[in-house]
């Protein structure tokens, strides 16, 4: 606070002495040329790093349908040891293959103190007056079995208690929940249930939510993870992915139809980041599909954002397998592509269109643009692409597709470009993940892309501290304002840079496989990154309108370490600039705009810095980075500070 207040003295005094010194940027209010695309700041999502089971979706209970390879897998026996055929996993795949595995419990009389204990995802938080709701699917061939159910705090004391009973005979399976209120908090509860016999007991589908979850929905998300979402106001929300939408193999690629209707029958399938990253195996991951379709477009629809779902173009991961599907067997490929458009935006009299009414949202969900693979690239991607082309755009001439380039700048990225570019394709997906020096280094690189070409979306990128894959990547202050310093970039060329996205999104800290991330948190806790602030920044101030911002004529691109754009937001009549200092030295600029005819204007300086380029923000310490606003006041001539490794942004009101 001292540092910003200091700022804006310097800002009020001493203007003109200083006037003559400092280096000149002159801002052409007038010359609104280039609209900024709404879409132009989104958010990528992954299931990546716990970002849905232990993360969003609010579920305590890991594993709580016995669908893990291991079936028994979160959960421990406690109390008496049982007697074999107690507690066994029942696996009737013949007959139910999205759901084959349950747990059945046969109990014979006199035998007590019998239970399972589930350990959540590394604990489960409780916190003290809320309600949970345990909910469970039951059917008993011989009624008499009591759950006993209790919430303990990591000393073993129970902080909730409740009994259920399951109601009479039953060969159809039933659902039944009872709610618990805590009576005290817990980071590192468990959840207890002790089965009092005799009987015999089938369950499956357990699972235990929070009241508190994102607008009060039953078996909802995080609401503290939702609202970091809305915080961004992004543009677009692209899902479910990443290399999950490739799959390590095609078995495992991700299928959105399995995602949709009832949970029970939601097929859960292993997560790609189980296995995916050698040095941090994750052997408890897997995908409930909680958070399935309908949940993606419905939180897009709850965070104002517009969908942009991915979908797999017949090939996996090129990393991993590189398996494709035969040119002839590519059908129900496309297939699942037309029908998702027809599940996102169709009448509620088409078969997908009324699927999504039945489902409980009749409004159409305003889909643009589908993407057509991930990471994929070579030839083999080509061909797949032409074939989802011509289908998708014979029947939906207006859905933009979004084409991929691979994962990096490299001879592949090359080759796609070219190739994409004689296609004339709509929208070339482009991945940066590499060193700050990269990123400062390509503020400039779109000022001479072909104007011509298709559009740019920047769909996946991020400052990596280290080096591409190095479990030693910190989001540092330096990094963000790397990535601010490219974003000035982006924001200059938005007619062609139509959309944008920092990669992945969450992170676990008990539960990452990747890093850096955008937004880490733990059971309890969110803890937003100094890149997200960027990408919230860069969002919150995007503007309608590029407007020149030169220095000497040329736009801000690293001159004495520096970065600058400005934007005007017609529908405000609001003048804002978007300055990165990274240097360690403060600069002086010096604001001229020409075009404005008023001598005072009002407004706000907002400034992300920090002690230093290497601070990061913690759980122990969630907000040593966050943005500072001030009030500013400018005239048509003034000097503006830019404090050592910052990003400043001033909004002013020009009429
Ligand atoms: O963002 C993490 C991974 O990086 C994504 O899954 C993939 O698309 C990229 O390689």
């Amino acid at each position: 606070m001292i540092r910003i207040a200091a700022v804006v003295m310097l800002l009020l005094k001493g203007i003109d002495l200083q006037a003559q010194e400092a280096i000149m940027y002159t801002v052409h209010t007038a010359s609104m040329k280039t609209p900024i695309q709404p879409s132009l700041w989104g958010i990528f999502f992954e299931d990546i790093n716990r970002g849905a089971d232990g993360g969003l979706n609010a579920d305590l209970v890991k594993n709580g349908s016995f669908e893990f390879n291991t079936p028994l897998m979160g959960w421990k026996p406690v109390g008496r040891k049982m007697p074999d055929g107690t507690a066994i996993i029942v696996n009737q795949n013949s007959t139910n293959p999205n759901n084959p595995k349950y747990l059945q419990l046969d109990i014979p009389p006199r035998l007590d103190s019998i239970g399972l204990a589930n350990e959540g995802f590394g604990g489960m938080a409780i916190k003290k007056d809320l309600e949970y709701e345990l909910s469970l699917l039951y059917r008993q061939a011989a009624p008499g079995i009591r759950l006993n159910i209790q919430l303990l705090n990591a000393a073993g004391k129970p902080i909730a208690t409740g009994g259920l009973q399951p109601n009479g005979q039953s060969q159809e399976w039933k659902e039944q929940s009872i709610s618990l209120t805590a009576t005290d908090t817990a980071q590192k509860g468990r959840l207890v249930i002790w089965f009092e016999g005799p009987g015999k007991l089938d369950l499956d589908m357990i699972s235990l939510y929070p009241a508190d979850t994102w607008k009060g929905r039953p078996k909802g998300f995080r609401a503290d993870m939702v609202q970091v979402l809305a915080d961004m106001k992004p543009g677009f929300l692209r899902f479910p992915g990443g290399c999950i939408v490739e799959g390590t193999d095609l078995n495992e690629r991700y299928q959105w139809k399995q995602t949709i209707g009832p949970r029970v029958d939601r097929k859960l399938i292993i997560n790609k980041w189980n296995h995916g990253v050698a040095a941090r195996p994750t052997p408890d991951y897997y995908q409930s599909y909680a958070l399935g379709f309908l949940e993606y477009f419905q939180l897009c629809e709850d965070i104002g954002a517009v969908p942009m779902p991915i979908i797999n173009c017949g090939m996996s991961c090129q990393f991993n397998t590189a398996e494709v599907v035969p040119m002839d067997h590519l059908d129900p490929y496309i297939q699942d592509a037309l029908d998702l458009i027809e599940f996102a935006n169709g009448k509620d009299n088409t078969t997908w269109g009324k699927k999504r009414a039945e489902l409980g949202h009749p409004a159409p969900f305003n889909m643009k643009w589908l993407g057509i693979g991930n990471e994929n690239w070579g030839p083999q991607y080509i061909d797949r692409l032409q074939a989802f082309t011509k289908a998708i755009k014979q029947k939906y001439p207006d859905i933009q597709l979004i084409t991929s380039t691979g994962y990096s700048p490299n001879p592949q990225f090359r080759y796609m470009d070219s190739a994409l570019r004689k296609l004339n394709v709509d929208i070339i997906d482009e991945h940066y993940y590499h060193m700050p020096n990269w990123f400062f280094m390509n503020a400039a690189k779109y000022d001479n892309y072909d104007r011509k070409g298709p559009k740019i979306f920047l769909g996946e990128y991020a400052a990596q501290s280290v080096r591409i894959g190095s479990q030693e990547n910190r989001n540092t202050l330096w990094c963000a304002l790397s990535e601010a310093a490219f974003m000035t970039g982006l924001e200059r060329n938005a007619d062609i840079v139509a959309m944008s996205a920092y990669a992945p999104l969450f992170a676990h800290y008990d539960g990452w496989q990747w890093t850096p991330n955008l937004i880490w948190f733990n059971n309890t806790k969110v803890i937003p990154t100094p890149s997200y602030y960027v990408q919230q920044l860069f969002s919150r101030n995007r503007g309608t309108h590029v407007v020149p911002l030169l220095q000497d004529n040329t736009p801000v691109t690293g001159q004495d370490s520096c970065y600058a754009t400005a934007t005007i937001d017609s529908t405000t009549n609001e003048l804002i600039i978007k300055m990165v200092n990274a240097s360690g030295e403060r600069k002086q600029r010096h604001l001229q705009l020409p075009d404005v005819k008023r001598k005072k204007l009002k407004g706000f300086i907002t400034i992300l810095t920090g002690d230093s380029p290497s601070t990061v923000n913690t759980v122990e310490a969630i907000n040593k980075i966050i943005p500072v606003t001030n009030t500013w006041e400018a005239k048509t001539e003034s000097i503006v500070t830019l404090v050592p490794y910052s990003l400043s942004i001033l909004r002013m009101r020009l009429e």
